[in-house]
């Protein structure tokens, strides 16, 4: 057996509040995938940031190729070989893709000007792994979640790390691009790259990983070689409980028609849209990259125009023009992005829960903190957000937290209509099951809720009802009761159901 590439042993780390890690050891193998699982806040990402030289550890050593190292910063860590992908998006969106990914690397000409046509030919050909055919001179900010994600990816690849550290990279991806990232990884694991993958997803380290470690409350409690153990096993450990039910019954009936979508149209983005929700339903829009559904739940709710079309509310036309409007309507949408669309990071998490229900928590105009954070205490422990207390700062709790107090600040304003786009992106599967749980408690108090999953079998566990999207425009609906994985894929790739019976 090969010597390991990284070896971490009995780490500490603590943060006021939270001793993150305890005594952690790690290793990892040459040309293996070793995954890294827990819930969220387990300490995953603090570990990964130890690795990178972002934390320095309170005990503990970590050694490169059997070297000790005392990594002061991530660019010392960088020069080691150590290529991150952090779970936040870290790119500069004024910048172009080639810039991101070459930062102050790009090559240079004699006399030490920049490169440009090198630039961009060395970043198309990276971004060609991925079957990304996007101008490299495009800028960050002009890019979906999806392709930003994948530029960060390559970024970190273009640094030839010998020990690649993917904190949740698939959690912004459709399945079709996770294979696509897959094949890349396969083929580092072949020249002996040492790959750590943090990911909520069972199926995909199943797929992906040779060896997986579970942490819980900051401790390590069981590394295994993934051919040895079942997605319970890993649940177990993870959460320290069996979980029978992950999607909770769906609505038995529906109530009055809440919203209807005629032939709403945005130019070059979608097109025809029609459909209605009622009470009581939840719909799910499934498709793949490129399929617009983001597009379609901005525009349903203000943030973006339409050219034609029509939004009918209980009836009422209404011309949306901004979030707040809709909002004013009933409505409540949860963007992808929690870090630049959602949250207010230096903020408590009590005033983050109740920012949007100001008027539910003041008399007489004034705020009631002493109800606001009673109110912010029964979310903390409905979503089991892993935090000190409701004064935290948002910023500080773990990624997956950071999404259960979004969806809360906007559970606790009980919206009539609910646009959310990817529910439980990075949280963890118990997590998951008590959101799912809550977005069909409110739609059995009467709302509707309209989500967006790069998920099938979330898209099929939740939905009542669901819709498929292919370039901007909606190609079929299916009772979720009754849908498939596989037919799904098929529907969202554009393969319509009268073509496979044709072509029989
Ligand atoms: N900078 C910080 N200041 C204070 N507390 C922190 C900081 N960074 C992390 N923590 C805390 O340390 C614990 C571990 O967080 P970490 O981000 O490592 O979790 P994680 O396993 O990556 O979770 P997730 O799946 O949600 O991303 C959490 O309780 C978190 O709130
Ligand atoms: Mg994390």
């Amino acid at each position: 057996m090969s010597a390991p590439l990284l070896e971490v042993t009995r780490v500490n780390k603590s943060f006021p509040g939270t001793h993150a890690l305890k005594d952690v050891s790690f290793e990892l193998l040459p040309g293996e995938v070793h995954a890294l699982m827990g819930e969220n806040g387990a300490g995953k990402s603090t570990l990964m940031h130890i690795i990178s030289g972002v934390y320095a550890p309170d005990s503990g050593d970590v050694r490169i190729d059997g070297r000790p190292v005392a990594l002061r910063d991530t660019r010392q860590a960088q020069d080691l070989g150590i290529g991150m992908v952090f779970q936040e998006l870290s790119l500069a969106p004024g910048l172009s893709i080639a810039e991101n990914v070459f930062p102050n690397r790009a090559p240079t000409r004699l006399g030490g000007t920049i490169d440009w046509r090198s630039l961009y030919r060395q970043t198309r050909v990276l971004l060609a792994q991925f079957d990304l055919e996007v101008d490299p001179r495009t800028l960050v900010r002009d890019l979906n979640v999806t392709t930003r994600q994948i530029v960060e990816i390559v970024k970190a690849l273009s640094l030839n790390a010998r020990i690649l550290l993917l904190d949740e990279p698939t959690s912004a991806l459709p399945p079709t691009e996770v294979e696509h990232l897959f094949d890349v990884l396969r083929r580092l694991k072949a020249r002996g790259i040492g790959i750590v993958y943090i990911s909520h997803r069972i199926p995909e380290v199943m797929a992906i990983a040779d060896r997986l470690t579970v942490l819980r409350d900051g401790q390590r409690v069981g590394t295994h070689a993934v051919a040895e153990v079942t997605p319970d096993r890993i649940i177990e450990q993870m959460v320290g409980r069996k979980i029978t039910d992950l999607y909770p019954p769906r609505a038995d009936q529906l109530g009055a028609e809440l919203l209807r979508v005629e032939r709403l149209t945005r130019d070059k983005t979608f097109a025809d849209i029609s459909f209605t929700l009622h009470r009581g339903e939840i719909i799910g829009i499934a498709g793949l990259m490129g399929a617009r559904r983001s597009d379609l739940l901005r525009a349903l709710v203000g943030v973006d125009r339409v050219q034609s079309g029509s939004i009918i509310i209980e009836g009422r036309r209404v011309h949306l023009t901004s979030p707040e409007q809709a909002f004013a309507l009933g409505m409540a949408y949860l963007p992808e992005e929690r870090k630049t669309d959602g949250l207010f990071l230096k903020l408590p998490l009590r005033q983050n829960i109740s920012v949007t229900a100001l008027r539910d928590f003041s008399r007489f105009g004034l705020m009631n903190p002493r109800r606001e954070a009673a109110v912010s205490q029964t979310f903390v422990e409905k979503l089991h957000i892993r935090t000190p207390g409701v004064q935290q700062i948002v910023g500080r709790l773990s990624g997956g937290n950071q999404q259960k107090v979004m969806l809360s600040k906007w559970l606790v304003r009980q919206p009539k209509i609910l646009v959310i786009d990817e529910p439980t992106k990075g949280v963890d599967v118990g997590a998951k099951v008590e959101i799912h749980a809550l977005l069909r408690e409110l739609a059995r108090q009467g709302a509707g809720v309209i989500f967006v999953s790069s998920e099938f079998p979330e898209i099929i566990g939740l939905a009542d009802r669901i819709l498929i999207m292919v370039e901007g425009r909606l190609v079929g609906e299916v009772p979720a009761a009754q849908a498939t994985e596989q037919q799904l894929m098929l529907l969202s790739s554009g393969y319509h159901v009268q073509e496979s019976v044709a072509g029989v």
